[in-house]
């Protein structure tokens, strides 16, 4: 994990910006979720730079909540993928409650893409 934290540092930077616009109507759970997505997941979920069509895992919005996902969703935060860690030994249910209440505020195709 060593090799990512430069990834980690450049995400950070770019969600505080892009999301700059939508800081201020946030709840307290979507800005927890906010936190914690920066930190935890956008190494593979964000774009690591503006105008990169690159990233690990599949991009994250509202669309990924379409046709009533959140249940398959929260489990495979919680207990991973083929090829994604799980969190549940990290994070307690309401925070991940909290990622999903801040991953429905971002606007498709997904964070750090062109905004
Ligand atoms: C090591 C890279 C990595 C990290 C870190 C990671 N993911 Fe993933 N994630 C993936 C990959 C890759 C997939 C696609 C499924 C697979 O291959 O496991 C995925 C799939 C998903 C999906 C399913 C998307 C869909 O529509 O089916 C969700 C939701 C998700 N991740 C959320 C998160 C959240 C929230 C975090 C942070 C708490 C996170 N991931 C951290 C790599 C990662």
């Amino acid at each position: 994990m060593r090799g990512h934290i430069p990834f980690i540092l450049a995400t950070a930077f770019l969600v505080g910006g892009g999301n700059a616009q939508q800081a201020g109507g946030l709840s307290d759970s979507q800005k927890l979720g906010q936190r914690l997505a920066t930190q935890h997941c956008g190494v593979c979920h964000f774009h690591i730079q503006i105008n990169s069509t690159a990233s690990y895992g599949p991009l994250l919005s509202q669309a990924n909540f379409d046709n009533g996902r959140d249940a398959e969703l929260k489990s495979v935060i919680a207990n991973g993928g083929p090829n994604m860690p799980g969190f549940k030994y990290q994070f307690e249910p309401n925070e991940i409650d909290a990622i999903v209440d801040f991953l429905k505020t971002v606007n498709p195709p997904g964070l750090g893409v062109g905004k």
